[in-house]
């Protein structure tokens, strides 16, 4: 029996979650750690996956009814084909999952590669960012679509929700150290918490999210010119606004100040917040 694999990577906010949700651009960067796909023919007539994590196993159905997201996330990328054949997969997270490091987006990348290599269906990195969009759903609700992006593309990119991605040159690397809180970051009710704040003071908020992008786009400028001190800078500016917005937590200042203190060139909260990881920009 011949077996198809995909992969997806993780994925670090440099600058801009949050906003990126509201239409302000992101500039993010893909990690080498994502996500493996398997996928084979199934004997029983029916598509099921097993997606082994650091602490467990999850054994799913293909359904739009599954109890389990997973199942329905499964359901609803293979709508996207037209009568996919029954399948077998396994799902390998190289990632925590829940720390804002784009676990759920590397895993749908990854399966949808396996997928297309298994049905014969060549599609580019950007159709597999916009295809995947279906799974992202299923867990975030109204994901902006720069996790899935950078699952698919990878490197450094200038995202702006449903505008064409605008990769980033690097003059100089990145060396980025990631700090998880040890806390569960909750996505969907994260983007929820937000966008209350938005309705409850458009104004207030509009503005914060107008200087967050304002913060990216200078980061994007740092990134090319390779002034990493700028950057650092930025981070922290960036950190400061997602406190405002309440996405912080004591664990997470701690970490950040730890990493400042230790000669971080800057440090923040990266993905949804409210728990998750951090990370700082080293010299
Ligand atoms: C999550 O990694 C990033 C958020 O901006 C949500 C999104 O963009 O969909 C918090």
């Amino acid at each position: 029996m011949t077996t198809a694999r995909g992969v997806g990577c993780g994925k670090v906010i440099l600058l801009g979650e949050h906003s990126v949700v509201h239409g302000r651009p992101a500039l993010a960067a893909g990690l080498s750690r994502g996500a493996t796909a398997e996928v084979s023919a199934s004997t029983d007539g029916l598509t099921r996956a097993r997606f082994v994590f650091d602490t467990a196993e999850v054994d799913v159905l293909a359904s739009q009814d599954a109890d389990h997201s997973l199942g329905r996330a499964l359901a609803a990328l293979l709508a996207t084909y037209t009568e996919p054949p029954p399948m077998q997969l396994t799902v390998r997270l190289e990632l925590p999952a829940g720390a804002g490091l784009g676990a759920s987006a590397a895993m749908g990348v990854a399966v949808s590669a396996a997928l297309d290599q298994h049905l014969g269906v060549a599609r580019t990195p950007e159709e597999r960012a916009t295809q995947t969009l279906a799974w992202e759903r299923v867990f975030h609700g109204n994901p902006s679509g720069v996790d899935n992006t950078m699952a698919a593309v990878g490197g450094v990119a200038f995202f702006t929700r449903g505008q064409p991605l605008e990769p980033v040159r690097v003059r100089r690397p990145l060396v980025l150290v990631i700090g998880h809180s040890g806390e569960a970051s909750e996505t969907k009710l994260m983007v929820g918490l937000v966008a209350q704040q938005l309705e409850r003071e458009p104004k207030r908020i509009g503005e914060l999210f107008d200087a967050i992008a304002a913060l990216v786009r200078n980061g994007r400028l740092a990134v090319e010119a390779g002034d990493l001190r700028a950057l650092g800078q930025l981070m922290d500016m960036n950190h400061g606004l997602l406190s405002a917005l309440m996405l912080s937590t004591p664990r997470l200042e701690d970490l950040c100040h730890a990493a400042r203190e230790a000669g971080a060139l800057g440090a923040k909260v990266t993905g949804a917040g409210g728990g998750g990881c951090m990370f700082a920009l080293a010299a």
